[in-house]
Parts: C-alpha cells; structure tokens; sequence
C-alpha cells in the first residue's frame, strides 16, 4: 500500500492534492510520500526481527537528502556506491557506523574518504581492490573491515541490464575461489574479515533466486569458519521487486522474503544487513506531468507530456512499465481511449508507453507515473536542455520543495568559454 490515494475527486500525496502542488512547483516534477517511505522501512525491519540486523537503503535508487534524513531518523543505514552517495549518507545525518560501501571499482580517493570519515564495511568484489584497500588502509594506520561479495552463480530472473548473480557478470568474486581470496584477504596487514556479501540483482519477482543465493551463502559461511575465519556479518543485498502493473503482479512481500532469510542463515548466529533500494523508495514516488498536446496520429493518438526520457528514464533504457493515471479521477465507468505515451525529445525512444488505455485525456491535464520513486529522479538527466527534474516531498498536510528546478540561467553558467574563444 502506498499513500497516494483519490480524494475528493482528485489524486493526493497523503493529505495533499498534486495538482496544488502542481499549480505552485509546475510540471513536471517528482513526488514522494514520507509515510510511504517510513512504512516500507518499518516492513524490512519489522521482516528481520528478532535476527539482529541492519537495513541499509541502497542510496542510488534515490538519494535526495531529504529522503536519506527521513530513513536515517528512523534508524536506517546506508548502501553507498560512490564517494558522492558516502557525502550524502553524512550530510543526511547518518554517522559512518551505519554506512556500507558496495560497487565493483571504488578509487583510493573513495576508499580514503570513507576510512577516514567512518564506514561499517567495505564489500570487497575484487582481489586488485582487496590489496589496495589493504594498501590505503595500512597508509592511514587504520583496519579496514570488510566482506566479500561473492558470485552465486545464481540466474536472479530479472531484466538482463539489472541481472548481477551470474558468473558472467562483472559483480563479486566466483564463489568456487572464495577459499583462496578469504585466505589472501586475511592476510593483508589493512584489513578485518567480518563476513560475506550478496547481491544477485534487481526487481527479483520470485523468491527462488534468493533462496539458492542465501543457500550457498550459508554453507560458505560454515566452510570459511571451518577454515579459521570469523564470518559475523552477512550482507544479503538488495533486489525485492514490486508490482510496477497493478493488478497483475504480486511479487513476494518482505515478511516472505525475511522468513526466506530466516529460514536460510537464521541459525548461524550472524548479523543480517539487507541492501534494498527499490522497495521502500518505489511506490514512495510519482512523476507528475501535464499533457502538451493530444495529437492525432495514424492510426494512433498520441498523449504527447511534458516529462520525457530525460526525467524518467525506465521505460526506454529497460523497456518498463509504468502504471499512468489521471490526476482527475475519471468517473466509473467512463470510456477509455488508447494512447502512445511520449515526451518531447527528439528521438523515438522517447515513449513511456505505447496503446494504453486511459481516460480521454486532454491538453492541459495532469496525469502521474505511479512507482517512479526509484530510479526516476536519480537517472534523470538534462539531455535537450530541459532543467533537472525538481522534487517535492509531502509530509502529512504539508510539502516541501526538495531540490529545485534549475533555472535556464543556471544552467548555461554551469559552461564554460574557453578563453580563445
Ligand atoms: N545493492 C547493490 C549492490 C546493488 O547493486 C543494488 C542495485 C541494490 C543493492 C539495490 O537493489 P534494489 O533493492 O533497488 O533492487 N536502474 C535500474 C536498477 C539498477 C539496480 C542496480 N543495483 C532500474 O531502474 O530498474
């Protein structure tokens, strides 16, 4: 369940109507919900209890501080890609201990600056990244803790692009060699082996996947501890999907899919870390966009908005669906019509949907991307000159502009002549 619901007529965040929104921040422009967020939180913790765990929100599925500040308060931690996603978990409130560090290329600069500024663990993906964590660590005179992320050789079922537990992809060591890398890694003079980490991919639908990742996980934990090593912590990732299709999907729920986790490691006495992103930050947003133009075309009409690729990127990099609604609740029963939903980029792959049914929408109206919360804004980009999308945060009655819409002026001054010209 999410919290934006019809009113009166007319589609709310919480107690506030999107078209007021609207009328002041104009269009288009990302929405979420405060109590959509602290709920889908509050499922995962709730899912893992009593496990001793931490649930860290992937900060790339949307890394708006104002976002983070709402989840850290809560007690959340942090799944930090970049050093620019580590800045953010800090300048969001969140201290170093609750802030893990994934990806498969971090830098010596990355690495100096969560070392220095506080970090739960490194999850290591390679022995060249390995040995210079050691390296940079042993510099600075401090002990890196770490995990592994290992590659279950596991096919998660999902989008290729979003795939990440197959041998073949870039992600995590072989799980086959993960004796020898346990054993190098414990070796070096700058790190701390505490566990063991995960992450097979993205929008999973089915738990099966998880299942045989979380098995060989748990059997490499008893082997790496027969082998001398004191695995305490297991990172499960991220990867839970939603129902992007209401109505016609019902992925697994959280309290499923921590019974899988329960089920699976729940006996090794380990602390648990999950990484979700998409979860709790998915269905806590909506893109919000007013028709241009109904243009009729052959054989098509087509619904022509003014959000395009650039602010949503989804459907035309993963060929996905979003559901589209009508601001206006359309009376029941009122006949639909079949549009070709696109922006104004110039280029083909600007359609966020092809023959579907709505309302007969018309010029001027506002219509809504349900489930844009993750990955929306954070993939936006400025291709056409069109201002970064701006983002609105609802808190009960109330809203706050979270990051504003750039001005044309701004924007330009971001460019520089060079000085012969
Ligand atoms: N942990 C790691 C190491 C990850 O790589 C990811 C996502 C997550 C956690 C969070 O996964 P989630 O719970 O959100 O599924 N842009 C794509 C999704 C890319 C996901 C990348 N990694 C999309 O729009 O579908």
């Amino acid at each position: 369940m999410d919290h934006f619901l019809y009113r009166s007529g007319t589609l709310h965040a919480e107690d506030v109507a999107l078209a007021d929104i609207a009328q002041v921040v104009q269009t288009p422009f990302y929405c979420y919900s405060t109590a959509t967020l602290t709920r889908h939180y509050k499922l995962f913790t709730e899912a893992l209890s009593p496990l001793p765990h931490m649930v860290c929100f992937a900060i790339k599925s949307l890394s708006n501080l104002a976002v983070l500040k709402t989840l850290g308060e809560l007690g959340a931690g942090m799944d930090v890609v970049s050093g620019g996603e580590y800045m953010r978990a800090k300048a969001a409130g969140v201290p170093g201990d609750r802030i893990v560090f994934s990806g498969v290329g971090k830098t010596r600069d990355e690495m100096r600056m969560a070392l220095t500024g506080g970090i739960r663990q490194f999850n290591v993906e390679s022995e060249p990244e390995m040995r210079a964590l050691s390296e940079v660590a042993t510099s600075l005179g401090l002990v890196a803790p770490i995990t592994i992320r290992v590659n279950p050789d596991v096919d998660a079922r999902t989008h290729e692009k979003i795939a990440t537990g197959k041998s073949e992809n870039k992600f995590g060591i072989p799980i086959a060699r993960a004796s020898e890398v346990y054993a190098e890694a414990a070796s070096l003079p700058g790190l701390e082996v505490i566990g063991i980490d995960v992450h097979i991919g993205s929008q999973l639908t089915e738990l099966e996947p998880f299942e045989q990742a979380y098995t060989k996980v748990a059997d490499l934990t008893r082997q790496l501890r027969a082998e001398g090593h004191d695995i305490r912590r297991l990172d499960l990732g991220g990867g839970l999907g939603i129902p992007y299709a209401r109505g016609n999907e019902a992925p697994p729920l959280p309290t499923e899919y921590g019974d899988l986790i329960k089920r699976t490691v729940g006996d090794l006495g380990c602390e648990i870390e999950i990484e979700p992103g998409r979860l709790i930050s998915g269905n806590s947003g909506v893109l919000v966009s007013r028709v241009i133009y109904v243009k009729e075309g052959e054989g098509r009409d087509f619904l022509i908005l003014d959000a395009a690729m650039n602010d949503l990127v989804r459907p035309s990099m993963y060929g996905a669906h979003h559901d589209i609604v009508a601001v206006e609740e359309p009376e029941p029963g009122v006949d639909t019509h079949t549009f070709d939903v696109v922006g104004p980029v110039c280029e083909t792959g600007d359609t966020f949907a092809k023959a579907r049914p709505l309302p007969q929408l018309k010029a001027g109206d506002l219509v809504a991307f349900r489930s844009a919360g993750a990955y929306g804004a954070v993939m936006a980009s400025e291709y056409n000159t069109r201002p970064l999308v701006p983002e609105v945060l609802v808190h009960g009655d109330h809203y706050a502009v979270i990051r504003a819409r750039p001005t044309f002026e701004e924007i330009l001054a971001r460019d520089t002549i060079p000085e012969w010209l």
